[in-house]
């Protein structure tokens, strides 16, 4: 893996830059992680005292503290390439600003209907050549566009030298899972069908689609979260133990769990639309897109078969939380006449990270049991987390490919949602701040497990 001796960031004026990307630059900066030119590339009026200004503003609205040592090094680093991605001058202005690094990469977050366009121009370039491409998301619109895409850019980039972006692989709660799966003796026995009764993952998002009406009516929930962050989620819930420590293995092991799973058919999906989108600015009049989002899938495997892992996705819900519970099965044996109820699983992702095992006791004073909780809240006893997009741009300098969607991974994740992607159905309707269609609480047969609040 090489590791990049500069980062060429198209998009360096747009808005993933200014919330993620370069905060994320001047924290990894101030860490000491990275210390490399960064050379932007937008079609600006800015110069580049005015980006340098940008990115301070940036990196104000996202960190508490902004120490001005740590920033004037990483503003030090900036430089700017202002100029049209389809013009033969800005790479040619690129090639000038990188001067001699001998090893590239280029991030492209600009909108996917540029990805060849920059691609193209830096290969005409030559600036392909000793180089990578790291393309933000959505790679594809369904599995047929996603596989055109990346025909196209394999005719610039080897796909050893692409990494498609999913920022959920750069939480570091999410990579708990895996840790907490394969670190720990105490789950593996039990983490299959003999003892698992269904999984249930649940992104709920309190806040609408806003100002993003028109991206989001061409996608929904399901091309939106679904087919990448959630899917992802399964493949490390789901995964067995790679044969091996290196990327490779790891990264087979998620392709070989994906292709378990059936394509989920319209049955096995509830659509949901909050009331007042189709009132949104971008949204069509006569739109069918989906605000919310459950699916039942199938993990056609040894290990997995028959039990079902359910995902809800949604926005406008009534609150912003990301969790997974597994639900055990209740023993062989009732021994307290009726009052068994299933030991639950939790992994905590956002907004707090953490595992809560929920167990039966004994009702005091009685002998009827109850659920009682036993949790650990990593941020409180391990401290904070960093954010995805440190671990994501480290990763695109220094290479490593473990955070990143291979392309035979995207594919079948496109593969397994594309037969629910463009239903023509009219989604049922749900009061914002709700859990989205009343249809939705009898998807799950013994109904969706309330989702832990915070661990205070
Ligand atoms: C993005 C989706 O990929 O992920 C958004 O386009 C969603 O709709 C977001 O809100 C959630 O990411 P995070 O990191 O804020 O939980």
């Amino acid at each position: 893996m090489e590791r990049a001796d500069a980062l060429v960031l198209f998009g360096i004026t747009g808005d993933l830059a200014y919330k993620m990307l370069l905060p994320a630059l001047y924290q990894l900066t101030a860490d000491g992680v990275l210390d490399l030119p960064v050379v932007g590339v937008a079609k600006t009026d800015l110069d580049l005292a005015g980006l340098r200004e940008r990115a301070r503003e940036a990196c104000e609205a996202k960190h508490d503290k902004v120490d001005d040592a740590a920033f004037e090094k990483f503003a030090g680093n900036l430089r700017l390439v202002a100029g049209d991605y389809a013009d033969d001058a800005t790479f040619d202005a690129i090639r000038g600003e990188v001067g001699d690094a001998g090893f590239l990469t280029h991030y492209l977050a600009v909108p996917p209907s540029l990805f060849v366009t920059a691609a193209a121009g830096l290969a005409k370039a030559g600036l392909n050549r000793n180089a990578r491409l790291v393309v933000e998301k959505p790679f594809g619109k369904d599995l047929e566009s996603a596989r055109a895409l990346n025909a196209e850019l394999l005719e610039f980039f080897d796909e050893d030298h692409l990494r498609r972006v999913d920022h959920f692989l750069g939480k570091e709660p999410i990579e708990d899972l895996l840790m907490f799966r394969f670190g720990n003796m105490l789950l593996e026995p039990i983490w299959n069908r003999h003892y698992v009764d269904n999984v249930q993952i649940t992104m709920a998002e309190d806040f609408d689609v806003a100002n993003r009406g028109s991206f989001y009516d061409a996608n929904g929930a399901i091309r939106d979260v679904v087919q990448n962050h959630l899917l992802q989620i399964l493949a490390l819930l789901a995964m067995d133990t790679p044969p091996s420590t290196d990327a490779r293995a790891f990264i087979d092991e998620k392709w070989r769990v994906l292709r378990a799973v059936e394509a989920v058919q319209p049955d096995d999906v509830l659509r949901g639309r909050y009331e007042g989108y189709l009132g949104t600015e971008g949204v069509r009049e006569d739109s069918t897109t989906e605000t919310y989002a459950a699916l039942r899938l199938r993990v056609n495997n040894w290990r997995w078969a028959d039990v079902p892992f359910y995902i809800r996705a949604g926005k406008a819900l009534g609150t912003t939380d990301l969790e997974v519970v597994a639900e055990l099965r209740t023993p062989p044996v009732d021994f307290f006449e009726g009052d068994l109820k299933p030991n639950l699983i939790r992994f905590r992702i956002q907004p707090d990270a953490g595992v809560t095992f929920d167990l039966l006791a004994k009702v005091p004073g009685q002998s009827t049991t109850c659920r009682v909780p036993l949790s650990v809240d990593f941020t409180k006893v391990l401290g904070p987390m960093e954010a995805a997009y440190q671990r994501i741009l480290a990763d695109a300098v220094t290479g490593d490919p473990r955070r990143f969607v291979r392309f035979d991974l995207a594919e079948e994740s496109w593969r397994i949602v594309q037969p629910v992607l463009d239903l023509t159905t009219q989604p049922l309707p749900y009061a914002k701040g709700s859990w989205g269609p009343d249809e939705a609480a009898a998807f799950v047969p013994g109904g969706w497990h309330e989702i832990s609040t915070t661990f205070d």
